[in-house]
């Protein structure tokens, strides 16, 4: 594996390039492509089984690239998948799941709340995660609809507003002093959410630390991009590309494929 061989990732959409943002700002000399799978959003609502099968075409998609590593963009993908997708093929995958243990040891009031999909908290991954941390009272709560109107690119509508005000607003009468952001969507509504609930609730995703990770698996495994040329990002959505190309920069290219 060559170290110039671009850093894939992926995710049902959008969301992951919040994600992509972390790595990029973190590994500005590598190479990366992105892959935005937003004609089958959202992955949240699916089996195990379709959410397995999407992720291994996925992954195939980026080998055929020749990915050096794949970074798993997406907690429902990471939580329902990634065990499936080491077993399967041989490079190295970075996945994402919910910052339960930051918030759970930071937390003061004991009880944070968690926003992420139903195909996330319905997992085992994501269980076995909760049991490590008995003596926190873990309040969850499935975000739907809010892929949906992200990919949509609909923040600021009012019907964004309101299914926030239920989601949050119940939480927040229960005293939690964290709020967990389980799904790589839902950054792009932290200004939104602000205005919802108090600003003593700290907000955290995990963005920054998969971005680590990966350095630090490439680190180890002699992958680093040690080359000073200009590292190119691309990305291939199989959707309306307008959408993503409001979010990434306009040096960074955005393209259809169909994939
Ligand atoms: N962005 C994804 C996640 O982190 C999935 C959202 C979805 O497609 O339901 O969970």
């Amino acid at each position: 594996m060559k170290k110039n061989n671009p850093i894939g990732l992926f995710d049902s959409g959008i969301g992951g390039t919040s994600i992509w943002k972390e790595v990029h700002a973190l590994l500005p000399h590598e190479n990366t492509i992105y892959l935005a799978d937003s004609k089958n959003a959202p992955y949240g609502l699916k089996t195990k089984d379709e959410i397995i099968y999407l992720s291994c075409k996925n992954t195939e998609l980026l080998l055929e690239e020749n990915c050096k590593i794949i970074v798993v963009a997406c907690n429902t993908a990471t939580t329902n998948a990634i065990k499936e997708l080491r077993a399967k093929y041989d490079v190295p995958f970075i996945g994402i799941e919910p910052a339960i243990k930051p918030a759970a040891i930071q937390s003061k009031t004991q009880t944070i709340g968690i926003l992420a999909t139903k195909g996330t908290l319905s997992s085992a991954l994501f269980f076995e995660n909760v049991s490590k941390h008995p003596n926190v009272t873990i309040i969850e709560q499935i975000g739907h609809g809010l892929v949906q109107l992200i990919e949509n690119g609909d923040l600021d509508s009012l019907e964004m507003k309101e299914l926030l005000e239920n989601y949050l607003l119940p939480m927040v009468e229960k005293n939690i002093d964290y709020l967990v952001l389980g799904c790589s969507h839902y950054p792009y509504l932290i200004p939104q959410i602000k205005k919802i609930i108090p600003p003593s609730i700290e907000i955290i995703d995990s963005g920054e630390a998969v971005a680590k990770q990966t350095k630090k698996i490439l680190e180890e495994q002699q992958l680093l991009n040690d080359s000073n040329n200009n590292a190119s990002q691309i990305f291939y959505t199989n959707s309306n590309p307008e959408v993503l190309k409001k979010i990434v920069k306009p040096l960074e290219s955005v393209f259809y494929k169909n994939f």
